[in-house]
């Protein structure tokens, strides 16, 4: 029995988040600038090296893989990427593989993700407003993302909706997008806006709507209840008593949840990052290459033993601590 991956702090890591590609086809502007520069195909992981990585974690203990990008629908033959790493829940060596995508191309992929074994998708969107979807993600057609999140329903895909909180932009939208979400049975996860990319004119400070003024309102019309966590992702859940309906806060400013973190995250180019917000990362490009199966789970291991404790955003103070020049596009979230 292969010992399973265990950081300096005594968390076990059981979640990969395995980033396919660092494209999109929407700009949202908290994540990418207008003009991103992106990789050449030849710097990228081949899916066969992806599988390798995938199956090597799998057997140091990872029972949940998301797969993110950029967008992870638009790299191409990525099906043939699920059809592999379902072969890890057929065997029962991983209890989820799922993705989280803006929906876009999911019209294109939801049957035959949901005939590989996936059995739910997290879809970011942050707005139901044609005019406003297409100001955040800079040329996005909300219609697709709704032709998309019909084919996964239809598909039998369970669906969370992922909403990134924005003062100014979408906060006069908390009762129609709990209310949408509820009326089609889909889950909805508030997420703080994280100070990460390069952001010229911008300020995320700007940006921020703390979680804990989005709950208070929510108190206003409904009863809230704690829920336990049941993802192993980071949200905490509350449920709407007058609806029974879910709702997730993603709260790494106002209350950060690093102590029980389990994931690290792999990018599309073999570089395996510790924490969402912080550098420590190592590349396991010249283990993968090596072929031989020892050398790169020494690597992982190694790697493990980089995990810091925790990120350092801060919007605690006028200007903005620990931001990142990283685009959350690199990491996928
Ligand atoms: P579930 O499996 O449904 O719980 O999903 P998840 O929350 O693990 O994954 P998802 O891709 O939906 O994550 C939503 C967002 O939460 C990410 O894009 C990030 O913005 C944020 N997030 C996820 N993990 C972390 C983390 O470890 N640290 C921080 N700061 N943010 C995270
Ligand atoms: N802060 C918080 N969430 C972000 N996302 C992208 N950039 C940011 C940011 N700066 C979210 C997207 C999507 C997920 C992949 O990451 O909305 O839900
Ligand atoms: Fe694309 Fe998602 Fe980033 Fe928007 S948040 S630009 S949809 S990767």
């Amino acid at each position: 029995m292969t010992a399973p991956l265990i950081d300096p702090f005594q968390r076990a890591v059981t979640y990969l988040r395995v980033s396919v590609t660092d494209r999109c086809d929407f700009r949202c502007n908290y994540c990418m600038s207008e003009n991103m520069t992106f990789l050449p195909k030849r710097d990228l992981l081949t899916l066969e090296e992806l599988d390798t990585v995938s199956t090597a974690f799998i057997r140091l203990g990872v029972r949940k893989l998301r797969i993110t990008g950029g967008e992870p629908l638009v790299r191409r033959n990525i099906l043939s990427y699920f059809r592999a790493t379902a072969r890890h829940l057929e065997s029962g060596a991983l209890d989820e593989l799922t993705l989280t995508t803006n929906g876009s191309q999911l019209h294109r992929f939801a049957p035959d993700l949901a005939a590989l074994g996936v059995r739910r998708v997290n879809i970011s969107l942050d707005t139901l407003d044609e005019e406003k979807f297409a100001r955040i993600t800079r040329w996005g057609r909300l219609a697709q993302v709704m032709r998309g999140i019909d084919a996964a329903q239809s598909a039998g895909l369970r669906v969370k909706i992922n909403t990134v909180a924005l003062k100014g932009l979408n906060e006069d939208e908390l009762f129609t997008l709990t209310d949408w979400c509820a009326s089609r049975d889909m889950d909805l996860t508030f997420i703080e806006v994280m100070p990460m990319g390069d952001m010229g004119e911008e300020d995320r400070l700007d940006q921020y709507w703390p979680l804990s003024d989005l709950r208070a309102q929510l108190a206003t019309r409904y009863t809230l209840t704690d829920l336990p966590d049941r993802t192993g992702g980071p949200a905490r859940y509350v449920r709407l008593e007058e609806t029974s309906q879910r709702i997730g806060f993603i709260t790494p400013l106002s209350h950060n949840f690093c102590e029980s973190c389990n994931r690290v995250r792999l990018t599309c180019t073999g570089e395996l990052y510790m924490c969402l917000g912080q550098e420590d990362r190592a590349d396991l490009r010249p283990a993968l290459r090596d072929r031989h199966t020892g050398p790169l789970e020494d690597a992982i291991r190694a790697a493990i033993r980089l995990k810091p404790k925790g990120h350092d955003f801060d919007y605690s103070r006028q200007e903005v601590a620990g931001q990142m020049p990283r685009h959350m596009s690199h990491t996928g979230g």
